[in-house]
């Protein structure tokens, strides 16, 4: 049954039988933050003021009974019960998306291990898509009606194809068990997008610094190469790190790159080489003995990317100018 969502500041959209909050507004092209549309970051909660939702799997940890007492609800995994008019949290930038959430088909071009149990992993697309440097994807995953979230790796100007930077989870049920046991050049995938709050779209005034973990080079990557070709900014620090060589990817692509306006520094953690050896985040700071007028993008595991951002809250980074994405694998 459709339910009419009224958030305050975001208009008014409709909700399709079982569809998420989230979903419906995505599709409506009204805009609700949002990073990992799997219910565990938290970004999308809301206050349901009137009418009732049915918080599905809505995990404790991210929505605890007591906040849902209260009326909290996570917007990516709640469904209507009844009309609902709700408010968004904090101050929020209501403005609409600038790509509309769509269901997307392709067939996979390119399967190639580039590092440690990392695919990369290119589909062409059945219709371009439009999106913003950072977004990302979800893949169906095939007879199951689970979706797994991967970003972006090229930048938005290739919009017939997409890359996508998997790595294996042991166990995983889109990883281990499809992606990597089954997934072939030539198979068609399902998946919907752009999504993701993650994005590097602006001219920046002042240097960037870009700090990857793992495969949380993807969106990174979308973003350095987006900026390049647009000219968004003059003074650009791509900083990738891994535990051993066969962690790091794209290296030559980046090395060739590096120039006037771009520097690239992968890092070892565990590893000594001729390049920097330590936490991706301790080169940073031995980089920058302050990082005031900068802006940050973080991507990778969680514990890096809280890592990251003391660092750069320490060199006294603008905390509304530190913008991270976190992976947390998914079984
Ligand atoms: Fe809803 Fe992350 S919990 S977007």
């Amino acid at each position: 049954m459709s339910h009419r969502v009224t958030l305050a500041g975001v208009a008014e959209f409709t909700t399709a039988d079982g569809q998420s909050i989230l979903d419906a507004a995505l599709r409506a092209n009204r805009w609700i933050p949002h990073n990992c549309s799997q219910g565990t970051c938290g970004t999308c909660r809301f206050r349901v003021l009137e009418g009732f939702v049915d918080h599905r799997d809505s995990l404790e940890d991210v929505l605890p009974q007591a906040d849902r007492a209260t009326g909290f609800a996570l917007a990516c995994r709640s469904t209507p019960l009844t009309d609902v008019r709700g408010e968004l949290l904090g101050t929020v930038a209501t403005t609409t998306p600038r790509h509309r959430l769509r269901d997307l088909e392709g067939r996979v071009s390119h399967r190639e291990l580039v590092a440690r149990e990392t695919l990369r992993l290119v589909i062409d697309l059945d219709e371009p898509l439009d999106f913003d440097a950072g977004q990302y994807v979800e893949l169906h995953i095939p007879g199951s009606p689970l979706r797994r979230a991967y970003s972006i790796a090229n930048p938005p100007s290739q919009d017939g194809s997409i890359e996508l930077h998997v790595r294996l989870t042991p166990g995983g049920l889109a990883t281990e068990r499809w992606i990597f046991a089954s997934l072939a050049v030539g198979e068609r995938v399902r998946m919907q997008g752009p999504l993701g709050s993650f994005r590097l779209t602006e001219p920046e005034e002042g240097p960037v610094v870009l700090v990857a973990g793992g495969t949380g080079l993807a969106p990174l990557k979308a973003m350095v190469l987006h900026a390049i070709e647009h000219d968004l900014a003059d003074d650009i620090h791509l900083y990738h790190g891994g535990r051993r060589d066969e962690d790091l990817y794209d290296q030559e692509l980046f090395r060739s790159l590096e120039g006037p306006g771009f520097r690239y520094v992968p890092v070892l953690s565990e590893q000594r080489w001729v390049g920097a050896t330590g936490m991706v985040t301790d080169a940073v700071a031995a980089d920058f003995l302050t990082c005031r007028g900068m802006s940050g993008y973080i991507c990778g595991p969680p514990p890096m990317v809280a890592a990251a951002v003391h660092t750069f809250k320490k060199r006294r980074m603008r905390p509304a100018r530190i913008f991270r994405e976190e992976f947390t694998p998914a079984p």
